[in-house]
């Protein structure tokens, strides 16, 4: 039981009052080669940066200490694939074995402190050993999602300008072979800078074809190499880079920084997760988004756990039931995962049926983030497996929990619909458009105060302006989420929806804008506009209405089809752009600007009123039609 100091309520407000005493206590459990200067360095604010002037190594906090301290023979990564029917455990020591080496072998291309390293790689230990080579020599990584497209990829090399790629062969998918080299071959052609090197790991199901001089087989480079050992690295200097969706088609480097990131990892996998240095946690997800980053690989690893690394999807792989399996097989204590792998699961179990087959008794939570559990998710998880089911706020910019139920510290009641109230260090606020603080049950655009607690962006990746721009500017003292969402009388943080065309599809973001620059691209495409429709498994899907330039008296159909394959190639599958229809013009305001919200609304076969600035009201029965010929627009 929770007493008067060590309840929620007492945790938090330490936090509050106290950032630099809470924060420096929470850094002693991270090992540093130099301590500090001052915890939180406040002397260009609004950039903040905690930990200014110490040094540390996050590989060295993952793995090496782990070994020293006498956890060597334990588990650190249990690869569990079902798509290739195989399992693997990593121990910690072989995994400081081989993460020593691939750092040897990085470092033999000439890759050292503050060189970037691209990491294209599906669900493999090695995408693991690869992060945590280039922590080890303080090189800087960027993982990039195998669902990305050549394009996209082309796109963050020459942001990221990496001297090095490391990718495998290929990816699993349910069905068939995602061949990564053509993708990555295409990508370099592509792009402007030139990495000095490709590292491939060759996997049976699909060999990649080598570039004498610049590709190297990932086992012989490692056989030659020499180990590397951990160097000391700047508590401010990156760890990584993870580019997410902004509002262009630009993506956004968001920059994870070493010593901020290792000390609120650390800190939440205790008072968070309610995890013990030993046990198992899965997070069911991709190292290619921040979760994976941070609950696949740094956060389980900084604590001593045992980290589940799972290829393969909720269903279909073979059936509902993996989960459980997973669970019971390898005693897993807390799951993580999104809504939508729920509720695909329930979808074609609805009863619970393979449940039934597994003992699954060791599960004591189950966490859920990248977009809003839905009440019918929550209760259906909740009755079916008889834990807490935590709904948790965050965000590729935060690196860990806005807002969660802090399990390991008290757990307080659930809302449904809420994740929770702000997790310590995190003052948020829903604020009008003048930047006034609306009334408790209100909605309005969800802030937190600045400094922002540890482990979340210090800035984007060669852009500070953009990041001051993007997040700092509209609400001067504080960081814009860009979601909406209201604070209620208890303090339950409820988020809604977000605030620019981003949408969220099976948890992860994309871009409407960087959709439709896709579509404007067709030579056919005069205008268009792509909005988020309501969809019962994805949460939302993109669906894309085109207005044809003058003169195109093409089938419309053959166009649409086209349209499709052109997000599929240059942004990639996991855009999940599957609809598009023609229509005859778009809605607009006086101003010009497109209706979007009524056009989703519509969509969705929701209620929606007249907008008063609309340009033309007989447009939006023209839509109506053209939604319906897709199977929206349902009354
Ligand atoms: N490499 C190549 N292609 C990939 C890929 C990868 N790593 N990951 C996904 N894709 C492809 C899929 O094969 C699919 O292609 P298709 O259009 O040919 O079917 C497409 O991208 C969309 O993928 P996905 O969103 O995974 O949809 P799905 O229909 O295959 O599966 C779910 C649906 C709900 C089972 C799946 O989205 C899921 O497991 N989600 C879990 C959520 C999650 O991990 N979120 C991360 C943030 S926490
Ligand atoms: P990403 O950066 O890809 O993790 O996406 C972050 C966005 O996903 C947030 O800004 C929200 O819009 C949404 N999101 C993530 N988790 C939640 C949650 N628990 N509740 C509501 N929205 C969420």
């Amino acid at each position: 039981m929770p007493t008067m100091t060590n309840s929620f309520d007492a945790v938090y407000r330490r936090s509050i009052d106290d950032p630099r005493g809470f924060w420096g206590a929470a850094a002693a459990a991270v090992h540093w080669f130099t301590p500090w200067d001052s915890v939180l360095d406040d002397s260009e604010a609004p950039f903040y940066r905690w930990f200014a002037g110490g040094e540390t190594n996050v590989c060295y906090n993952a793995v090496d200490r782990h070994v020293e301290n006498g956890r060597g023979a334990q588990a650190a990564f249990i690869h569990d694939s079902p798509v290739t029917d195989s399992q693997q455990t990593v121990t910690y020591a072989d995994l400081q074995a081989r993460v020593a080496r691939f750092a040897g072998v990085l470092a033999a291309h000439g890759v050292g402190l503050g060189d970037r390293v691209i990491i294209y790689m599906p669900m493999l230990p090695e995408a693991a050993v690869a992060m945590l080579a280039c922590a080890r020599i303080g090189a800087i990584h960027s993982v990039v999602f195998g669902g990305f497209a050549a394009n996209e990829l082309a796109v963050r090399i020459d942001d990221a300008q990496p001297k090095v790629i490391v990718a495998a062969s290929c990816g699993i998918e349910p069905g068939r072979v995602v061949e990564y080299k053509p993708l990555l071959d295409a990508a370099i052609a592509r792009a402007e800078h030139q990495p000095s090197a490709c590292i491939i790991l060759q996997r049976p199901q699909a060999r990649a074809g080598l570039i004498k001089g610049r590709d190297f087989d990932w086992r012989e480079a490692a056989a030659a190499a020499s180990d590397a050992d951990c160097v000391p690295v700047a508590a401010t200097e990156p760890l990584y880079i993870l580019y997410t969706s902004g509002t262009t088609g630009a993506p956004k480097g968001v920059v994870r920084d070493t010593g901020g990131g290792i000390v609120a990892l650390q800190w939440s996998m205790p008072n968070i997760y309610n995890m013990a240095p030993g046990e198992v946690f899965w997070t069911a997800s991709d190292v290619g988004w921040v979760v994976g980053h941070s609950y696949i690989v740094y956060a389980p690893l900084l604590n001593g756990n045992t980290s589940i690394m799972f290829e393969g999807k909720p269903v279909g792989t073979p059936d509902p039931g993996v989960f459980w399996r997973i669970i019971s097989e390898h005693k897993v204590k807390s799951l993580f995962t999104a809504p939508t792998a729920f509720r695909a699961i329930k979808k074609e179990d609805p009863n619970g049926e393979y449940l039934k087959k597994y003992d699954t008794s060791c599960l004591e939570s189950l966490f859920l983030a990248g977009e809003r559990t839905d009440p019918d998710t929550l209760r259906w998880a909740q009755n079916k497996l008889g834990v807490p089911v935590i709904d948790h706020w965050w965000q590729t910019e935060t690196g860990w929990a806005i807002c969660a139920n802090c399990l390991g510290i008290e757990q307080l009641p659930v809302k449904e619909g809420s994740p929770t109230k702000p997790a310590p260090g995190w003052r948020l606020a829903a604020l009008d458009s003048a930047g006034r603080e609306v009334k408790a049950g209100d909605i309005g655009a969800l802030v937190a105060k600045l400094p922002l607690p540890p482990g979340t962006f210090p800035t984007l990746w060669n852009a500070r302006q953009r990041y001051f721009d993007s997040y700092l500017k509209t609400f001067p003292g504080h960081y814009e989420t860009g979601d909406a969402g209201y604070i209620d009388a208890d303090g339950y943080v409820f988020v809604m929806s977000r605030t620019d065309d981003v949408i969220n599809v099976a948890g992860h973001r994309l871009s409407t804008g960087a959709i439709e620059e896709v579509l404007a691209s067709h030579p056919d495409v005069a205008e268009c506009a792509v909005m988020g429709v309501a969809d019962a498994l994805k949460g939302e899907l993109p669906l894309g209405c085109l207005v044809l330039s003058a003169g195109v008296e093409r089938a419309h159909a053959d166009i649409a089809a086209e349209a499709v394959q052109l997000v599929r190639e240059r942004i990639g599958p996991v855009a999940a752009f599957k609809s598009a229809v023609v229509v005859a013009r778009l809605p607009k305001t006086r101003s010009g600007k497109i209706l979007r919200g009524t056009m989703k609304k519509i969509a969705d076969g929701e209620a929606w009123n007249m907008p008063a600035t609309i340009d033309d009201p007989a447009i939006l029965d023209e839509i109506t039609a053209a939604l319906q010929t897709v199977g929206y627009a349902q009354e």
